[in-house]
């Protein structure tokens, strides 16, 4: 049996095969993923590689502080074509978490995720913590995030579907991301053997084990697929991190080397991997795409201070109409 054929037959895929075509907002650059169609599926990849060429979507969009219609279709085009997009906005324009909130409105995004470490506005403010609960996660200190996407330990139906990090304050020194496209991952793994692509859609694909704090479990295991098809879109979703303890890879060899692909996918070094350091009103907005983070030293007067804002939607640019954000 073809290998895209077995792709398609995969539990996870054809539990979804019924809402395939129940694409809600779908825009130009992100339509459902043809998973099951291959000549389809080739039309889809070729145009996602032409994107991936074309480095004039990766340049920063410019955002006002009440962003302008051509700006938000900007913004959109760049972020559907290249799974994410880097936004500017004037570092004295008066950007704070209600706008994010705002933006993020602009494109369907309404359901925050409000994590453990979130602010009351659901909006996680990222910067080093001495003490506290946060201290213990690696993202409040100024230590290096290995590639990941977000909530890839969240159960299967509270999935973090888009994304938005925004830059305060950048450190002193380092601090820098790195940016990958998921259908670009996808693609890769695919093209380097279908087999991969199959091993991790498996629903038992990875398992993150309980998180628990002072003997008590504030997390179960979560486990489930690395691809899958958003049900609501779909369009491609990928639940990945690249760390190596507290993760239990399914034992089989086929998934095995998938991830050892992947991993060296991601650190090589041309690989079509983005690395930007954002500035001061400098943000990245995405469809929860593979990111990851250097190390960085803050100093007395120059601290790094992020925004991040997680969301259970999808990014939807049909609802991008309305230019007003305050
Ligand atoms: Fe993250």
């Amino acid at each position: 049996m073809p290998a895209f054929l077995r792709l398609a037959l995969d539990e996870n895929l054809r539990t979804l095969n019924g809402v395939f075509l129940i694409a809600r907002g779908i825009i130009p650059g992100m339509k459902p993923f043809p998973f099951q169609d291959p000549a389809a599926y080739e039309r889809w990849r070729a145009q996602k590689l032409r994107w991936a060429s074309d480095d004039s979507l990766l340049t920063p969009t410019p955002l006002s502080a009440e962003p302008t219609v051509g700006e938000l279709q900007a913004l959109g085009e760049r972020t559907s074509k290249r799974g994410f997009a880097i936004y500017q906005t004037h570092p004295d324009s008066g950007v704070d978490k209600s706008w994010l909130i705002r933006l993020g409105q602009q494109f369907g995004l309404e359901r925050l995720d409000s994590n453990l470490c979130a602010d009351p506005e659901s909006i996680t403010t990222l910067k080093v913590k001495a003490s506290d609960r946060p201290a213990r996660y690696i993202p409040y200190s100024n230590r290096s995030i290995n590639w990941h996407t977000d909530g890839y330990y969240n159960p299967a139906d509270q999935q973090i579907n888009a994304l938005i990090l925004h830059c305060e304050s950048p450190a002193a020194e380092g601090g820098e991301n790195g940016l990958f496209d998921i259908d670009l991952a996808y693609i890769a793994l695919r093209d380097e053997n279908p087999d991969f692509v199959a091993a991790l859609a498996h629903p038992r694909a990875m398992s993150i084990p309980p998180n628990e704090e002072a003997g008590s479990r504030i997390r179960d295991w979560e486990t489930g697929p690395v691809f899958r098809i958003n049900p609501e879109t779909g369009r491609l979703h990928m639940r990945y991190t690249a760390r190596t303890r507290n993760i239990v890879w399914r034992d089989d060899p086929t998934t095995l080397e998938a991830v050892a692909f992947l991993q060296n996918l991601l650190t090589s070094g041309d690989n079509g991997v983005i690395r930007y350091r954002l500035s001061a009103g400098e943000g990245v907005i995405c469809n929860n795409a593979l990111h990851c983070r250097t190390g960085f030293e803050d100093s007395a007067d120059q601290k790094r201070l992020f925004y991040r804002a997680r969301y259970f939607d999808s990014l939807d640019f049909s609802r991008s109409r309305s230019p007003r954000l305050n």
